[in-house]
């Protein structure tokens, strides 16, 4: 979906939304398609890019504020579509940041010992709870899939940190208000677009611009690093003018940060793990590189990750 095709549904313009969040174009899946499809054609891609087996894998943790059904997880449902016999699988609702907490938390449970091959995925059909008659949403987000597989390294390369944090004050800031259990929907309900992704666009602007920056910096310190040492900074996807400010607090060019917004818009948790994948398969990650990925979203809730590729 370009940006011609959302000046013909609301009032808007491409000179508008290019020049105020860098999006020229969205994907949006086809009716018929749920978000486990998508799901699935990229934990596919990421195990074959894994050398692993199906079988291998005995953890699957899926991020989604989309998901298939209330119950269960999408998870299970990706588990049962890709023949994942060995895994345990589970959603985490962590909106843009889910691949972020997933990753974290399939890297600590690995750690333990308890698991050794994770597949984290990020996954999202946002046009299935976007409101087209919204001009302040419906330009900014898009449909996608995203994901990787983590395993136990054998030398220094791995995640060398996460952090992540959430400020639920401020969850009505971004937020789809009826549908669940505080605000069934009742017979005869007629949407005013409550039951539809509601966003206070730049309230949620300020406190992104201040919070990636800080998990991003923070990431770098704990480490001992500094930007320099950084190679490539990830970005969740959700406006150009947010990204650019992340590299100007980093010190770190527009050419070490990586950028697709233009050609997805804001897929949520779908955001970072595409855009790891285009980076890695573009050839823009080199092995014992130092990747910093960053993301914010819906909770609010923010986080970073540092890996030595
Ligand atoms: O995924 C993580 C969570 N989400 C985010 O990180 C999103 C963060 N926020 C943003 O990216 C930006 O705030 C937006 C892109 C959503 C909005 O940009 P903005 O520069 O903050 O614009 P604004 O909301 O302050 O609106 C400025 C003007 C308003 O008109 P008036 O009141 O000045 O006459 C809006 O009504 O732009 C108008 N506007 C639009 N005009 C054309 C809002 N949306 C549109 C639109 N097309 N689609």
């Amino acid at each position: 979906m370009t940006n011609a095709d959302l000046e013909k549904i609301v009032d808007t313009s491409d000179e508008w939304i290019v020049s105020r969040t860098g999006i020229k174009e969205r994907r949006i899946a086809p009716e018929g398609m749920a978000v486990s499809d998508m799901a699935v054609e990229a934990c596919k891609k990421a195990i074959e890019s894994s050398g692993l087996k199906n079988e291998d894998i005995d953890l699957l943790i899926l991020g989604t504020v989309t998901p298939d059904y209330k119950l269960p997880s999408t998870a299970c449902v990706v588990q049962e579509k890709m023949d994942l016999p060995n895994a345990t699988a589970f959603d985490i609702v962590a909106a843009c940041t889910g691949f972020l907490n997933g990753l974290s938390v399939a890297s600590a449970l690995i750690e333990t010992g308890a698991y050794k091959n994770a597949l984290v995925v990020g996954a999202e059909k946002l046009s299935s709870i976007l409101n087209y008659k919204d001009r302040n949403t419906c330009i900014l987000f898009g449909d996608g899939a995203g994901a990787a597989v983590l395993t136990v390294s054998d030398d220094d390369s791995g995640i060398l940190g996460t952090f992540l944090k959430s400020n639920g004050n401020l969850r009505e800031l971004l937020w789809v208000k009826d549908g669940g259990s505080a605000n069934p929907i009742p017979d005869g309900y007629v949407s005013e677009g409550e039951d539809k992704v509601m966003m206070s666009g730049s309230d949620i602007f300020k406190v992104a611009v201040k919070q990636m920056c800080n998990a991003a910096v923070k990431i770098i310190d704990e480490a001992g690093l500094t930007s320099e040492d950084i190679s490539l900074v990830i970005p969740h996807q959700a406006n150009i003018r947010i990204i650019e400010a992340i590299a100007k607090r980093l010190k770190v060019s527009m050419d070490k940060v990586f950028v697709n917004i233009e050609k997805y818009g804001n897929t949520s948790a779908a955001s970072v793990p595409i855009a790891l994948d285009e980076a890695n398969r573009s050839g823009k990650i080199k092995k014992g590189d130092h990747v910093v990925m960053v993301a914010f979203g819906g909770g609010l809730i923010w986080g970073s990750a540092l890996i030595k590729w």
